[in-house]
């Protein structure tokens, strides 16, 4: 995104929009909140803000039904936990607004073979899950594309690992635009700055992820304060002792990374602090400040899930308006590509 501060430049009485979505499969991490969901919240004053529950995409791989619906509830009353208020937030399920499916497949028809062959999400993927290499797997940028463009968003806040499939949204926009005449606002990503990026604590190397098999490699967001501390002191290290940010030294690094994220401090602040301190210190420092920090969202998730009846009502309201809005592009799209109206 090329300036934040101005999502309301040029055009006062008209709001840019922001849509960003989070897949059901997997409890989610630290990774997770810092790297979007704690952060969602800074878009509300100035963007009209959609954030959807993906569960269209989750079921490109297997899901165990009864999974599924607990995942998708907790990622809905995430957001809101963390900081999302349903007031001013679209907060929705893709599943609730028949629109995606529907967009998914007309966009399919002008998304190329070739360009989905070269998604790395896709080849990463299809190696891992080979036994269901499924045609929804292949096509997911498609229907991705469509969550962005139903609601003309100009800026979807991303992972890094997102980026290639906001391109494709770019790519899918324009040449729809260019076959008829302009339907689709062209998305922009919007990548937040490196130096948030979790790793795993047990290979720090690699990024910490919500499908990864080692329990102790990943901080999940709603794992109990005893969980948090007992996975920092076991967190993979080095052999030197120092608490400094230096290179083949990932897993420190990461730790620094977390605490700087957790307290606000900057890593040279972090160095100081810890300065003739050793790791065992540094590990249970880096746990109870993380502890700290995710406590509250955890109080808040537990009170929203306590009450599925109102979780689903918000559901209903947030499918509501977000079908408002897509609809209206979905019946333009319809009527340029001269499907007939009844
Ligand atoms: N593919 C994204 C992920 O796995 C989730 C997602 C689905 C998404 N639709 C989106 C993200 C639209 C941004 C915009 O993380």
């Amino acid at each position: 995104m090329t300036d934040i501060q101005n999502g309301n430049a040029g055009a006062p009485e008209k709001k840019k929009t922001v849509l960003s979505a989070v897949q059901p499969s997997g409890n989610l991490t630290l990774g997770n909140y810092f790297g979007s969901l704690s952060r969602f919240g800074e878009f509300t004053e100035m963007f009209d803000c959609y954030y959807c529950v993906a569960d269209l995409h989750s079921i490109t791989v297997r899901q165990v039904p009864a999974e599924l619906r607990r995942h998708t509830y907790e990622v809905y009353a995430l957001y809101i936990a963390c900081g999302l208020d349903p007031k001013e937030n679209v907060l929705f399920v893709q599943s609730h607004v028949h629109e995606h499916a529907e967009l998914g497949w007309i966009l399919d028809c002008y998304t190329m073979f070739g360009e989905l062959s070269r998604m790395t999400q896709f080849k990463d993927k299809s190696a891992k899950h080979a036994d269901n290499v499924n045609a929804g797997l292949f096509t997911y940028p498609a229907l991705m594309a469509a969550d962005i463009l139903l609601y003309q968003a100009d800026y979807v806040p991303v992972g890094a690992d997102q980026k290639q499939h906001v391109e494709i949204a770019r790519d899918i926009a324009t040449r729809f635009n260019g076959a008829y005449t302009p339907t689709f606002t062209v998305p922009e990503a919007y990548i937040p700055k490196e130096g948030a990026k979790i790793m795993s604590l047990q290979e720090p190397t690699k990024k910490m992820s919500k499908s990864d098999k080692n329990e102790n490699a990943s901080i999940y967001i709603l794992d109990s304060r005893d969980d948090i501390i007992r996975k920092f002191k076991r967190a993979v290290t080095d052999s030197d002792t120092c608490v400094r940010v230096g290179e083949g030294k990932d897993g420190i690094n990461n730790l620094i990374t977390i605490y700087s994220c957790c307290t606000g401090k900057s890593a040279e602040e972090v160095e100081c602090e810890f300065d003739g301190r050793g790791y065992g210190e540094f590990k249970l420092a880096v746990g109870e400040v993380c502890a700290d920090k995710l406590s509250p969202v955890k109080d808040k998730f537990d009170e929203l899930m306590a009450d599925k009846a109102s979780l689903g009502a918000l559901m209903k309201e947030g499918a509501e308006h977000a079908s408002y809005r897509a609809s209206r592009t979905l019946s333009k799209v319809k009527r340029k590509i001269g499907f007939v109206e009844i």
